[in-house]
């Protein structure tokens, strides 16, 4: 199946009731937490506080296809975001986070597309050095997505009471990809 054209915007405020709507989706709230008895993504954040303060530093991005909303990216400096998820990192990465909204969206080539745009605007700054991601230890689909992409596993971390895995993409990795 050819894959369909996904372009990438900002999101605003406008979007909060959409990504809300999206945390309430199994296959999101599945990749936010090992819980088995969650009802909902993220621990129910409220989205219009979320994109609507910008002392929190992540930039969100709505990915579209033919002008539907199909899925989200968060972007960060994780050195300088203000909550300091990723606690002491080096400077001059960026940390990435993806999910498709619409579960009949997932598996048509939409996430590669996204993420590869993303990496691309990552890579643009010429002193990032590489990009981060913390999927669920759990989430095995997901480390196969990204291992396509060029990241490698740095290890395993808790973040809270999340059992993440670290994975990396370098520079030279994704610029000298086939
Ligand atoms: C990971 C994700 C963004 C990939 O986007 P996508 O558009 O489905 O991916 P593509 O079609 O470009 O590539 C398909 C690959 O993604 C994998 N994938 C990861 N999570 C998946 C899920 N929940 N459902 C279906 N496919 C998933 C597929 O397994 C497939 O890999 P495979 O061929 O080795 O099985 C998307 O599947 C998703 O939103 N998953 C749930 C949320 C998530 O896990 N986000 C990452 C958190 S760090």
């Amino acid at each position: 199946m050819s894959p369909e054209t996904v372009t990438l915007r900002p999101a605003t405020v406008a979007d909060a009731p959409l990504l809300t709507a999206w945390d309430r989706q199994p296959h999101v709230i599945a990749c936010s937490s090992d819980d088995p008895d969650a009802e909902v993504a993220f621990d129910g954040i409220d989205w219009a506080d979320e994109l609507s303060n910008s002392d929190y530093e992540l930039t969100y991005l709505i990915a579209e296809v033919a002008g539907e909303p199909v899925g989200v990216m968060a972007v960060c400096d994780p050195h300088t975001e203000p909550s300091h998820y990723w606690g002491e990192i080096e400077p001059d990465l960026q940390a990435i986070d993806v999910w498709i909204g619409p579960p009949e969206w997932l598996n048509r080539g939409v996430g590669t597309q996204m993420m590869a745009q993303m990496l691309d605007r990552c890579f643009a700054q010429p002193q990032v050095k590489a990009v981060v991601i913390d999927p669920l230890n759990s989430n095995v689909a997901a480390h196969r997505f990204y291992r396509r992409l060029g990241f490698r596993d740095e290890g395993r971390r808790m973040f809270g009471d999340d059992d993440c895995l670290v994975m990396r993409l370098e520079r030279d990795a994704w610029e000298g990809r086939a």
